[in-house]
């Protein structure tokens, strides 16, 4: 067998039973949830795609690591090996751990951002968003614009835009931006990679004007193995030489350690500079816990540190973006329009490409996710006027450029037969696409309503 993308680098230990209602009992739940896929129980879906965060198998390797957690409050043996890794991988001087990215993202913030700060990105995803807000700050999106075209093919179509960058930084001035942030991948919008190139031009920009340069690298290992598919230079290159050379362009770096650190629960907060780590640090401790374990348990912090070296083997990888592909191919020969090219951890379905002229005002994206449901049992999240809708300084509302449908995959998670049974159901949907009801938001405001909020169905205008 040639070591292809239809090599599979693991086979099932451990299994998890699973079940599903019927499509009368499906119908019920969901309105009894308020047609918020949140509020469904886990026992009510077959396939579970609302997110890859925290939702992935461990390996016997991560659970054997778990077993050496050392629980000690203060210099942990676990730390000692966390640090290790991540100082291998990540290279920065100073490394914390927290219980999960948001947290990270929430003591960087409320370290470096006061009231008037702008934090541009190329997209921001909800939590930092709102992390930011709540600090004080205001989040720009500066990614180029193919970005927002679902079907423009480009390898890199995370990329920033790095003349609206320059252009911001020339308007508002350098005081009021205290970092500049790049998220790879770009999982806001469509979980598209980010070039070197582009990482090292950001970073020349920050650094020309003195700005701190830092990653949300949730998928960072996803995006290196984009790099070395797709950028020149790096098709020889392992995928560790590649996440090395990305993180020697910045001065820091937020994680959620639930992606690609292949662990159900943790992040990281990691820097280079010593005032900002001495502030960090001190909100660490407020917020999250002492620094050697930052809200996590010694084992937590083991399982982390063996998945982050799992999580950047090419055959994993290849199998994992394989899955991914897979998913994405098939929903296309069935006619879904998709986001292309296909990203790294979920396939994201153009709700307004195959809805047209449903008004976003009534979440035609919503309307998608709870049909998937209601016809197949599988969980999938909007990415689109739910969660991004906001008013602007006049009381209007602004709409997202995109309207998305995300199915995420979970790591090491699901088969063919699970993934085929999410295709079937959303060639159902695609065939009633002219009677899926809109629907109004009855309970439920704020940056982070999708979490919280229920809804109505009312008919489409
Ligand atoms: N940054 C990005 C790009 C993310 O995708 C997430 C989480 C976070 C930060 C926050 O990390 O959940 O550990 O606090 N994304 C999940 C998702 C929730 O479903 O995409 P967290």
């Amino acid at each position: 067998m040639e070591r292809g993308e239809s090599y599979k680098p693991y086979r099932i230990k451990m299994v998890e039973p699973i079940s599903v209602p019927t499509r009368t009992e499906r119908k019920e739940l969901i309105r009894a949830a308020g047609y918020n896929v949140f509020n469904l129980n886990a026992d009510d879906i077959y396939v579970d795609l609302l997110t890859d965060s925290g939702t992935g198998a461990m390996s016997q390797a991560q659970w054997a690591a778990m077993l050496l957690g050392d629980e000690s409050y203060a210099g942990s043996r676990s730390f000692a090996r966390f640090q290790e890794t991540t100082h291998d991988i990540f290279g920065f001087s100073h490394i914390l751990p927290t219980h999960q990215g948001r947290a990270a993202e929430n003591v960087l913030f409320s370290s470096l951002v006061r009231p008037g700060h702008i934090i541009p990105n190329n997209m921001h995803f909800d939590t930092t968003r709102a992390n930011i807000i709540a600090n004080g700050g205001e989040p720009v999106d500066l990614v180029i614009d193919e970005a927002y075209e679902p079907r423009t093919d480009l390898p890199f179509k995370g990329n920033m835009d790095t003349a609206k960058l320059e252009a911001l930084i020339d308007e508002v001035g350098v005081e009021r931006i205290p970092l500049i942030m790049i998220t790879i991948t770009n999982n806001s919008g469509g979980g598209e990679p980010v070039s070197v190139a582009n990482i090292r031009a950001v970073s020349e920009i920050a650094h020309s004007h003195g700005i701190p340069f830092f990653i949300d690298a949730c998928r960072y290992a996803e995006n290196a193995f984009f790099i070395r598919e797709r950028e020149e230079g790096y098709g020889d290159k392992e995928p560790i030489e590649i996440a090395r050379e990305i993180f020697s362009l910045a001065d820091g770096m937020t994680m959620s350690a639930k992606k690609d650190g292949l662990a159900n629960i943790g992040g990281i907060l990691a820097m280079n500079d010593e005032a900002i780590f001495a502030a960090a640090r001190e909100r660490l401790i407020l917020m999250e816990g002492f620094p050697t374990y930052g809200g996590l348990a010694g084992r937590d912090l083991d399982a982390i540190a063996v998945g982050l070296r799992e999580a950047l083997e090419l055959s994993y990888l290849r199998d994992r973006i394989g899955q991914t592909r897979y998913l994405g191919e098939r929903l296309k020969e069935a006619g879904i329009p998709i986001i292309e090219p296909i990203g790294g951890h979920a396939v994201y379905i153009d709700a307004l490409g195959l809805l047209h002229g449903f008004s976003q005002s009534q979440f035609p994206a919503l309307s998608i996710v709870v049909a998937l449901y209601e016809h197949a049992g599988v969980r999938a999240v909007e990415i689109g006027s739910v969660m991004f809708a906001h008013p602007d300084e006049n009381g209007n509302v602004v709409y997202p450029r995109l309207e998305l449908v995300r199915l995420a995959i979970p790591r090491r998670m699901y088969t063919r037969t699970h993934l085929d049974a999410v295709v079937d159901g959303m060639a159902e949907v695609a065939d009633m696409r002219n009677d899926l009801p809109g629907y109004e938001i009855t309970e439920g405001s704020g940056p982070l309503r999708h979490f919280i909020a229920r809804f109505k169905q009312v008919p489409r205008r």
